[in-house]
């Protein structure tokens, strides 16, 4: 290890982070009562510009009024380059920021960003008498954040998160997709010939670079890593796979665009139970090991050290925290009717493909 140890700045489950536009307060109710690990109340690109103020509105008083449940409830500002920004802070944490976990900024460029918001959170609490500290969320998703990652990521001691934010990210390197996450099939590796001159082609992931960058500089500075948005939110293989790609890489957790996503985050962004048990199998030979002098062992016939002890630990750490998570409250239930005699029950209605993206 360095001489220069690195915490975990604020631990917060953060495995799904479902957004919600602040200009349709129908869908607030249930998002306070789901799942989500953390919800976000978004004033920037889900809402139009006409309906900016109105959804300011909409989010003080659903924060004022609703049970968010305990630090899960973020709120997106608007950039720093737009005249929303300012009363975005200024009206939703004067009004509502003692109930206010996290303040998601968007578009982050530079160290700067973070220092001018961090000043204006610093005033609005201290005259305000909060007892709590707001945390930031941060995402990179322009080419001048992605270069000046690292020093974003050592900017304020409010930081939690870092997020990639891949639709903005794609058009601010111009890449050539319209897609919102996942991969692109011009993205590909093309094989040699065999004997018979045939080639494959195999699909590569273009955000690969982008995500394990982020991981890097959140991780070096004691932040959450977490993927950001996937369009389609029909397609659930498609999600799974960029959700686990973004597990592996080190990533805690993916943005839900569709309460369906929040489900799957929070699954794919919790060990699984054949992880855990071969995590704690680890610890127990480990500890053997140590026992009878030896830094390293076998088991399963593959070599396991000391460092296996460290992969193995956080593992059953989240595992630890995922079991200690309070499940959120139950939407209240109508009493089931009756179903009337020789009546066949009722087709479950398919998910709706109409519902708005909200990245
Ligand atoms: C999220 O904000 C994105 O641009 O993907
Ligand atoms: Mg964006």
């Amino acid at each position: 290890m360095s001489f220069t140890i690195v915490e975990e700045v604020t631990p917060r489950l953060n495995r799904s982070e479902l957004a919600v536009p602040g200009s349709s307060p129908r869908f607030f109710e249930k998002a306070a009562a789901g799942d989500a690990d953390i919800v976000f109340l978004d004033l920037e690109d889900a809402v139009a510009p006409d309906d900016k103020p109105q959804a300011r509105k909409n989010v003080i008083q659903a924060i004022n009024d609703l049970d968010w449940g305990e630090g899960r409830l973020s709120v997106r500002i608007n950039g720093l380059d737009t005249h929303y920004m300012y009363r975005d802070v200024v009206d939703v944490v004067e009004q509502a920021g003692a109930k206010i976990d996290l303040i998601m900024v968007p578009k982050v460029g530079t160290a700067a960003d973070i220092y001018a918001i961090d000043m204006l959170l610093t005033q609005i609490e201290q005259a305000k008498g909060f007892k709590n500290r707001i945390g930031l969320e941060v995402i990179i998703e322009t080419a001048l954040g992605m270069q000046n990652i690292n020093e974003i990521a050592a900017a304020s001691p409010r930081l939690e998160s870092l997020h990639f934010g891949v639709a903005d990210y794609a058009a601010s390197t111009k890449a050539r997709t319209t897609n919102i996450g996942g991969p692109n099939a011009d993205y590909l590796v093309l094989t040699d010939a065999d004997a018979e001159g045939n080639r494959e082609s195999h699909w590569g992931d273009m955000w690969h670079y982008a995500i394990a960058r982020m991981v890097v500089a959140a991780r070096a500075n004691g932040l959450r890593p977490i993927d950001g948005p996937f369009g389609d939110f029909s397609d659930a293989a498609g999600y799974r796979a960029q959700a686990l790609r973004a597990a592996v890489l080190g990533c805690e957790g993916k943005w839900a665009i569709h309460p369906s996503q929040v489900t799957l985050a929070n699954e794919l962004f919790s060990p699984s139970p054949a992880e855990v048990a071969k995590a704690r199998r680890i610890l127990k030979a480990m500890k053997e090991a140590q026992r009878a002098g030896q830094g390293a062992v076998a088991l399963d016939g593959r070599l396991i050290d000391i460092a296996s002890i460290r992969q193995a630990q956080v593992l059953v750490k989240k595992a630890r925290e995922v079991g200690a998570r309070k499940p959120r409250l139950a939407p209240v239930k109508k009493a089931a009717k009756k179903p009337a005699k020789n009546k066949k029950p009722a087709k479950k209605k398919a998910a709706k493909k109409t519902a708005k993206a909200r990245c």
